[in-house]
C-alpha cells in the first residue's frame, strides 16, 4: 500500500470518529422522534429495525413501512409526518443514503458514520459534484445543512437539506453558485462543472 493511501485512510478514520460525535449532538428529527415514541415504540424494540430479513431495504421501502404501520393502527398521518418518522428511523437505525431526483437534478446525501460513507461512495459514482461540510479547526463533520444550487445567471435549480456531511449531485456542465447554510450562517461559493470531470467543494464553518 502506498504511503499516500495510508495517510488518507488514517485521516478518514479520525474524521469519522469526530464526525459521529458532532452529528449525534444535532437535535435532529425531533418531531419524527416524538411521533414514533408516542405511537410506535411500545410495540417494538429496536431489533425489529435490524433483523435479518428487514422489510425496509432502502429509503423508499422504509417510507412504505412507516406508511403501512401508521395506517395499520388507524392514524391518518400526512406525508410530512410519514417522512419525518422515516427520517428519524433512518438516522437512528437504517442509515440509508437518501436519493431523490428533484427538478431533474439527481442527488444523494448522508455520510454519518463510516458505513454510510462507503455506501454513498459506491452509489455516487455517476455524480459529478461532491460537497463536504465541516467545522473549521476541529474538522468535525456537520449534518442538516441546507443546500441551494443556482445557475450562474440566478434561478434556483435545487434546494435540499443534506442529511449528513456529504452531498452528491449530478449537474449539467456550466457555472453554478452553491450556498450551504449551517448554524444560521450561509456560505456561498461559485463553481464550474466541466464535462467528464468531478468537482468537489468543502465548506468550513467557524
Ligand atoms: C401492534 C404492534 C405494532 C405497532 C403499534 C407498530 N408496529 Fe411496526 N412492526 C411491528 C411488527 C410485529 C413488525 C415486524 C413484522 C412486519 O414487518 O410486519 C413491525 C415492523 C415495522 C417496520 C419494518 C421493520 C423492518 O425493517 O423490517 C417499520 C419501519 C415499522 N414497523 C414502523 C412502525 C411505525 C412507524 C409505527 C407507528 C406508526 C409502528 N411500526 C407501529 C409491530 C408494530
Amino acid at each position: 500500500m502506498s504511503r499516500g493511501r495510508l495517510l488518507a485512510i488514517a485521516a478518514c478514520m479520525s474524521c469519522s470518529v469526530q464526525g459521529f460525535a458532532q452529528v449525534q449532538e444535532q437535535p435532529s428529527e425531533g418531531r419524527g422522534e416524538l411521533l414514533y415514541s408516542t405511537h410506535c415504540r411500545d410495540c417494538h424494540t429496536a431489533e425489529v429495525h435490524w433483523r435479518d430479513k428487514k422489510r425496509a431495504t432502502d429509503w423508499n421501502s422504509l417510507k412504505v413501512q412507516v406508511r403501512r404501520w401508521q395506517d395499520n393502527i388507524g392514524l391518518v398521518w400526512e406525508e410530512a409526518d410519514i417522512a419525518s418518522v422515516a427520517r428519524y428511523l433512518n438516522a437512528t437505525y437504517y442509515r440509508f443514503p437518501l436519493r431523490t431526483a428533484e427538478g431533474g437534478v439527481p442527488y444523494a446525501s448522508g455520510g454519518i458514520g463510516q458505513d454510510e460513507r462507503v455506501a454513498l461512495h459506491a452509489g455516487g459514482r455517476d455524480h459529478n459534484l461532491k460537497l463536504v461540510f465541516a467545522e473549521r479547526g476541529s474538522g468535525a463533520y456537520l449534518a442538516d445543512v441546507k443546500v441551494v444550487i443556482e445557475g450562474a445567471q440566478g434561478g434556483k435549480i435545487l434546494e435540499a437539506t443534506s442529511q449528513g456531511p456529504w452531498f452528491l449531485a449530478t449537474l449539467p456542465p456550466g457555472g453554478y453558485r452553491i450556498s450551504a447554510e449551517s448554524r444560521g450562517e450561509r456560505l456561498t461559493r461559485s463553481i464550474a462543472i466541466s464535462p467528464g470531470k468531478r468537482s468537489e467543494l468543502t465548506y468550513y464553518w467557524p
